[in-house]
């Protein structure tokens, strides 16, 4: 009658700390069951037991955006899809750095696993990864079934120390593509220098005309392939009103952050104490905030938080972290 699965996994919450989260996933319930609270029913009872297990935040990948506010779930991270005209190649201003490897299938079944351990610690916002991703990154698995996809390519960068930190694999949309593109299928990378020098490789490819990646980050450094990172952290303390229709994370909660570390604790005697710094937020709107992915006065234009100039402005300095999140894991 109805499916839904869970599992727990890494979420680079930033300043390189992971963070356990409940992911949910799978979620269908049959068209002849529809619309009588068969799924209310199963988030309800589950986010109830996540949290009883003591896990601070659930994450989905919403096919419909329309449906998971209501339990909580914000928008947290955003990802783009960029095209590149890559005719006559792609000029970089940098110089080459490591080497490029081709990579067979069992190559890059290995060392995929590796170098996403390493991009998911140093990436802010990036998930850990379910195992079909590298089957699929292998060309074991096609994208949407399990069938082995045989005109996957791949290749693997090497750092000047022989590590490697970064792989790309990649498919030809045809020569009847019109102009002849290459879809960039998986990139990962655990440098600026092996993002930038991957896409060097993917720009030298022989009589490819169109690069395609569907996932790439908001703040893309490929049109500069100038890292332009800023980071800051916050200092001060925010007493946050928190509104959850279902009830789980409601309440008044002080966070205290200093030198780039916050503690947070209910506010004594629930209440917002006198000459407080404090904002009123829903539930959905912290899930936007957390990873810093949009800013506090953007989501009081939106209707999702209250509260002074004074107090918007400190929570963004508080959960604004730099570089804007970027996870290019679904599930
Ligand atoms: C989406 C789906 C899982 C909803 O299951 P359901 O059992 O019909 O949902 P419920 O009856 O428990 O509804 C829960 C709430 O979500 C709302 N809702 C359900 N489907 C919705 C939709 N497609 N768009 C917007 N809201 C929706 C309901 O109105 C209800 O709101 P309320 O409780 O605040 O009144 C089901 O319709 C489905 O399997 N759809 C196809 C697969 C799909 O889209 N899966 C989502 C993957 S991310």
């Amino acid at each position: 009658m109805a499916t839904y699965a869970t599992m727990v996994d890494s979420l680079n919450v930033g300043g390189g700390r992971l963070l356990p989260a409940h992911l949910v996933t799978a979620v269908t319930v049959r068209p002849t069951h529809r619309r009588r609270g068969v799924l209310r029913a199963m988030m309800t009872r589950d986010l109830r037991r996540a949290k009883d297990a003591g896990l601070a935040l659930a994450g989905l990948t919403a096919s419909e955006a329309t449906i998971y506010g209501r339990f909580g779930f914000g928008a947290a991270t955003s990802a783009a899809e960029t095209r590149v005209d890559s005719r006559g190649g792609l000029e970089f201003t940098a110089s080459p750095a490591g080497s490029i490897a081709v990579a067979d299938n069992s190559k890059l079944l290995s060392v995929a696993p590796e170098i996403y351990r390493a991009h998911l610690q140093g990436t802010f916002g990036a998930l850990g990864r379910q195992h079909g991703y590298w089957m699929r990154a292998s060309g074991a698995w096609s994208e949407e079934t399990s069938e082995p996809d045989k005109a996957l390519r791949g290749v693997i960068r090497y750092n000047q120390d022989g590590i490697p930190d970064g792989y790309v694999t990649y498919k030809s949309l045809g020569w009847q593509t019109d102009p002849h593109t290459v879809k960039i299928t998986d990139l990962v990378a655990a440098s600026d220098e092996a993002y930038r020098e991957l896409w060097r490789y993917l720009g030298s490819i022989d009589l490819v005309e169109r690069l395609t990646f569907d996932v790439a980050p908001v703040a893309d450094p490929l049109p500069w392939m100038l890292a332009d990172r800023r980071r800051y952290s916050g200092s001060g303390t925010l007493v946050l009103t928190v509104r959850d229709p279902l009830g789980m994370a409601n309440g008044v909660w002080q966070l205290d952050a200093h030198g780039g570390t916050g503690i947070v604790h209910p506010a004594e005697g629930g209440t917002v104490p006198a000459g407080a710094e404090a904002v009123d937020i829903d539930i959905a709107a912290l899930g936007s905030l957390y990873l810093g992915g949009v800013s506090a006065p953007t989501l009081a234009a939106a209707g999702g938080i209250r509260g002074s100039r004074a107090a918007l402005d400190l929570t963004d300095a508080l959960f604004t972290a730099g570089p804007a999140p970027y996870c290019s894991t679904m599930f």
